[in-house]
């Protein structure tokens, strides 16, 4: 067998060493990316005066076989095509002869998988900031149409004040918002151009990087050779945001598998976005929501082992940076799966809006509303917090009826009983972003306002 670089060696690779190094079975999902970058540079070569238009257009040709080739599944891999660059060179040199011989001049597979990657990873965040946009939709529907309905709000799981169901609903819309900020913003650190950087050095060749980043679509070509084959930051900033995505995920799915439990109640799964169990006939099971919270250790495995790889590694390329890809492809397909899925269980989840209420609807919810009527009645918090809590304490211990302890107490009343009524405590949380149902609306229309805004975030 005789690899693309086997001119200095006598002897042929040993199977060993094969079997260990080659990558084509995951980088072949850089198949196109891997021909844009070859039309570009081929660009650049015949500018520069490296190549002939005529051998340019022959190899322009050999280059849309060989797309045909691997997008119909025709594509005929050689044992030694050690990954898809080498690949696809092999294929279009026996397919253009000589001139194909000449499409590697000037460049390294350094700064090709480099440029690649780069492709790869601005396509795929800009997929997955579209599946987030369709997942923050569901939520802001469904915050619309759920309207004032409202629900314990909780610290510790212990229940402490009731808020909308729309204003929970939303939290989780903002986490999302806050993904895909900090995606839009790793593409945009993605989105320069390292081919011409060759192996480390640049070339004595006229190539033409600033030409070749333009044609392939990136905002600017590299500015240091050694830099530009190197750096894998974009990858772990990617790894990083769509880790964050994952946790976002996992705590929705947390709270999924908590109200579709008969203790909770607050809500039912859609019988397609649930599974059965194979023992127990009457189980019902939030599987997705289970998954969506257990891929987040996956994608934390991802990021910290890329992570483990960059650190510690010498200027410029070493063979370590093969280790890139996988992490990445897997956390791009994870969270792909991830979005829809949990986009549409959110968007079946029946919620039982009668019983999320009544375990609102405790007249211990209304504690702090009581606190600050004494409050505005002049007494300071502290004295309020623990008069408060003395009734309540004496209402659980039952001596009495909070509602009796509150109309008997000299500095509450009747006028103070109005607010353990159900439903009055929320619509007491009128402050900005607060969980009353005054404040939601506002807060809905400026997320749907973000929404709009963050439509154009990826856009080429
Ligand atoms: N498959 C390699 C990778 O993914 C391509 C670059 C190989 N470069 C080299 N100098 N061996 O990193």
């Amino acid at each position: 067998m005789s690899t693309l670089w086997h001119g200095r060696f006598a002897e042929g690779p040993a199977e060993e060493l094969m079997a260990f190094t080659v990558s084509l079975p995951f980088d072949q999902r850089l198949a196109v990316d891997d021909i844009a970058g070859s039309r570009a540079h081929l660009g650049g070569l015949a500018r520069g005066g490296i190549i002939t238009e005529a051998e340019a257009a022959s190899v322009l040709d050999a280059l849309d076989a060989v797309e045909q080739e691997l997008s119909s599944g025709a594509f005929a891999f050689a044992p030694s095509d050690e990954d898809i660059h080498t690949a696809v060179e092999r294929r279009v040199t026996e397919l253009a002869g000589p001139a194909g011989a000449k499409l590697h001049t000037g460049r390294s597979r350094n700064d090709q998988v480099a440029t690649d990657l780069r492709l790869y990873t601005k396509r795929a965040l800009s997929d997955v900031g579209a599946r987030i946009a369709a997942l923050q939709d569901v939520l802001a529907d469904r915050a619309a149409k759920v309207g004032t309905a409202y629900l314990p709000g909780y610290t510790h799981l212990q229940r402490a004040q009731p808020v909308s169901l729309a204003h929970h609903l939303l939290a989780h819309g903002w986490a999302l918002a806050r993904d895909v900020d900090r995606l839009a913003d790793c593409r945009r650190r993605a989105d320069v151009s390292p081919l011409g950087a060759g192996a480390l050095a640049g070339s004595s060749l006229p190539l033409d990087p600033a030409g070749v980043a333009a044609d392939l679509g990136f905002a600017a070509p590299f500015e240091n050779s050694l830099d530009a084959v190197s750096d894998r930051d974009f990858v772990a900033e990617a790894l990083f945001a769509l880790t964050m995505v994952a946790v976002h995920l996992s705590r929705i799915g947390e709270e999924v598998v908590l109200w579709s439990s008969e203790e909770f109640g607050f809500a039912r799964l859609d019988e397609a976005y649930s599974t059965g169990s194979s023992m127990l006939p009457q189980k019902k099971n939030p599987d997705i929501a289970e998954l969506a919270r257990g891929k987040a250790g996956r994608l934390i495995g991802n990021l910290t082992g890329l992570l483990a790889t960059l650190k510690g590694l010498p200027l410029a390329y070493n063979r370590d940076l093969q280790e890139d890809k996988e992490p990445l492809f897997d956390a791009i397909d994870q969270m792909s799966l991830a979005l829809t899925a949990v986009t549409g269980l959110l968007a079946t989840l029946r919620f039982d809006i009668e019983r999320m209420q009544e375990a609102a609807d405790t007249p211990q919810a209304s504690a702090t509303d009581l606190a600050e009527l004494l409050v505005e009645r002049g007494m300071p918090f502290r004295d309020a917090h623990a008069a408060v809590g003395a009734l309540v304490r004496e209402s659980l211990d039952g001596g009495a009826r909070l509602s009796d302890l509150v109309a008997a107490h000299p500095d509450l009343g009747a006028d103070a009983v109005a607010l353990l009524g159900p439903g009055v405590s929320v619509t007491r949380r009128t402050t900005p972003g607060g969980a009353g149902p005054a404040a939601v609306a506002v807060q809905l229309a400026r997320f749907r306002a973000r929404l709009d805004a963050d439509a154009s975030r990826f856009d080429p």
